[in-house]
């Protein structure tokens, strides 16, 4: 399996809180610039991502509106195939100006939908999510965005949208790996019915040798690669996942998580992996953009 063939690879599809079907797989697209990206997505559709996990503060929507467009994925029956996350930077959060962010996305990305619009941070010491949501429920009714979500909310960030909206979002986007498995995060997500999804799947390369090998021995043991083992960890757990990667054929791998099964043993050796360290940002106290 380490020498995925060339060949367009299928997605499980997540039903979310509010009917709709999300491809448990997409293809994160943080850290490529405008310019990169467009080879990147190409690349992914042909494998057969159909699931793009962007945002505005990622400052390559219109590299992937031009890759959308290229392939014929931002019209017709293309684009229905297709699952397009986009994200508010944080400094748009707000009502009208949610509302004006949402309308230059949507431009840059060449469609008249996007799948998801989500809140990136939940920036408590500056909260307006409530505010935002009302802008989000707007773009819903207008069918120009289908579902709702958020990012790095913790769940006294879940707990106050809902007071003020009366709603649950559909997903919480948090970064959630071997070594930070955010267990509280996910047990009250659970508890709500809303789908999480994994951001930093791998965190960003490091979780590849956690554990003083545990990962590759895992894989060795299954002809795998240590990508393949943490991401079918995740799609065993029910996590939806985001993996980024600018190689044609990782894409690939990262797609191919379906020929093999890990062991409870395995499976609770990685769930062992857990510890206090994150690879990226404290919502409590960021802000993207
Ligand atoms: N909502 C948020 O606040 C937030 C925050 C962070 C990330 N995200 C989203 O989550 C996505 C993924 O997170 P991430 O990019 O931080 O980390 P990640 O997906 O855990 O790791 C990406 C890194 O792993 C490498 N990689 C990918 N596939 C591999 C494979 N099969 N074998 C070996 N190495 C591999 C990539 O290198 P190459 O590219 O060179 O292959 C890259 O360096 C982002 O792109 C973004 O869409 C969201």
């Amino acid at each position: 399996m380490t020498n995925t063939p060339a060949k367009t690879f299928h997605t499980p599809l997540v039903t979310l809180n509010d009917g709709h079907l999300i491809p448990q797989i997409g293809l994160g697209v943080l850290r490529i610039d405008d310019e990169g990206v467009v080879p990147v997505v190409e690349s992914a559709l042909e494998a057969g991502y159909r699931h793009i996990d962007g945002a505005a503060g990622y400052n390559n929507e219109a590299g992937v509106g031009r890759a959308l467009a290229a392939t014929g994925y931002n019209t017709g029956e293309q684009r229905k195939s297709l699952w397009l996350t986009t994200k508010l930077r944080d400094s748009q959060q707000g009502y009208d100006s949610a509302l004006k962010a949402f309308d230059d996305s949507l431009a840059k990305l060449q469609v008249d939908y996007v799948d998801m619009y989500m809140i990136h941070w939940p920036t408590p010491f500056d909260w307006r999510s409530g505010e935002t949501w009302k802008a989000f429920t707007k773009l819903r009714e207008e069918g120009r965005v289908k579902t709702l979500g958020v990012c790095n909310f913790l769940p006294e960030h879940l707990e106050r949208l809902h007071e003020e909206t009366g709603e649950w979002p559909a997903i919480d986007q948090i970064e959630l790996h071997p070594t930070w498995q955010q267990r509280e995060v996910v047990a009250f997500c659970k508890a709500h019915g809303i789908a999480v999804e994994a951001y930093s799947p791998m965190a960003r390369g490091a979780d590849l040798n956690a554990g003083d090998g545990t990962i590759e021995r895992i894989a060795a043991a299954h002809g795998v690669t240590p990508a393949q083992v943490i991401l079918r960890w995740h799609i065993e757990n029910g996590t939806i996942i985001i993996p980024k990667s600018v190689h044609a054929d990782r894409q690939r791998q990262n797609l191919d998580l379906f020929g093999f099964v890990l062991e409870p043993a395995e499976h609770a050796a990685i769930d062992a992996l857990d510890g206090p360290t994150r690879a990226g940002h404290d919502p409590l106290t960021f802000t993207y953009a």
